[in-house]
């Protein structure tokens, strides 16, 4: 059966930690020099709606890097554009390519594709979710602290994407994760519903409360990509805003994280992100690896 991930509810837990002691392999093999060229004769299509410099950048070169071929996609130069059906444009292209992962502002646009696609979709970010983005950053926890199991991960900001990506990662590994977010802005509701019964998952308007203690602190911008014809008033973010203070809470070896872009004074203040604490450009490198993992898990099931 092909494989698609479209949320990391789509993975079981043992996937969840096989892909991120593959990523951590495949990353230390990399550093060594050894090269394996296993995705030879595969082709990705990357279809982005919207901007990205990490996601792009690292899906193409974690193919490149392991033999296979990119075609990149935006809706403009496509028959998307003329409204093109999504049920033919996957039917079209799992034709021609092996895989596809796509940018999108709709998550029902992923799913409708993944569901007339033969070949594996990959959500590449939608307005509900960005699996693959904490996939590697639990690559990355694992890599700073050495195990996910136990440790308090907070996130202080918006409800947005990535928090529910984080919630998602919440309900499948045994971490607990507090998230601050402002009266107005938390996580949605159909998100959350999935977490109930799990105790591991807590939700405040408090990021002190959220912070105390915690090993792992996440934010993200205030206003994500699509989200800027919303009303968002700074003051209702300001205190959520990731800064010394608030870093004093945590544990004295607490890491900072920030999927990036940052807005530096916004969410993160530039003391922080430029900070000791600071593992973000740690995050940025191990999505190539994370990738790759990911692209050899859905093409070639190892
Ligand atoms: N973190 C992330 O997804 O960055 P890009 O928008 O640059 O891909
Ligand atoms: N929440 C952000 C993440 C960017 C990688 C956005 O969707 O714009």
């Amino acid at each position: 059966m092909k494989k698609n991930i479209l949320t990391i509810l789509d993975l079981t837990t043992e996937e969840i930690l096989a892909l991120l002691e593959r990523a951590i392999i495949l990353k230390k093999e990399w550093k060594e020099g050894k090269k394996e060229m296993s995705l030879t004769g595969k082709t990705l299509a990357l279809i982005f709606e919207k901007p990205s410099t990490r996601t792009r950048v690292s899906f193409e070169v974690a193919m490149y890097q392991l033999g296979g071929q990119v075609v990149f996609l935006t809706k403009d130069v496509t028959q998307i554009a003329r409204q093109e059906p999504p049920k033919d444009t996957a039917r079209v292209l799992s034709r021609y390519v092996d895989v596809m992962a796509m940018r999108t502002y709709s998550q029902e646009l992923i799913e409708e594709t993944a569901h007339w696609a033969s070949i594996p979709v990959i959500n590449a970010l939608s307005n509900k979710f960005h699996p693959c983005q904490i996939l590697s950053d639990l690559m990355t926890v694992k890599e700073c602290k050495g195990q996910i199991e136990g440790l308090k991960i907070a996130w202080v900001g918006d409800g947005n994407n990535v928090a529910h990506s984080w919630i998602n990662a919440a309900i499948r590994l045994n971490f607990t994760l507090h998230l601050a977010c402002p009266p107005g802005y938390e996580p949605d509701s159909d998100v959350l519903e999935k977490t109930k019964g799990k105790s591991n998952i807590v939700l405040t308007t408090d990021p002190i409360e959220a912070v105390k203690g915690a090993d792992v602190i996440n934010t993200d911008v205030w206003v994500s990509m699509g989200d800027e014809g919303k009303q968002k008033e700074k003051e209702v973010f300001l205190p959520y805003q990731l800064n010394l203070e608030l870093l004093r809470h945590a544990k004295p070896d607490a890491i900072v994280m920030h999927c990036l872009p940052a807005h530096r004074g916004e969410e993160i203040t530039q003391e922080v992100i430029e900070g000791p604490q600071s593992v973000v450009f740690q995050q940025a490198e191990n999505k190539l690896y994370l990738h790759k993992a990911l692209l050899k898990w859905v093409l070639l099931h190892s």
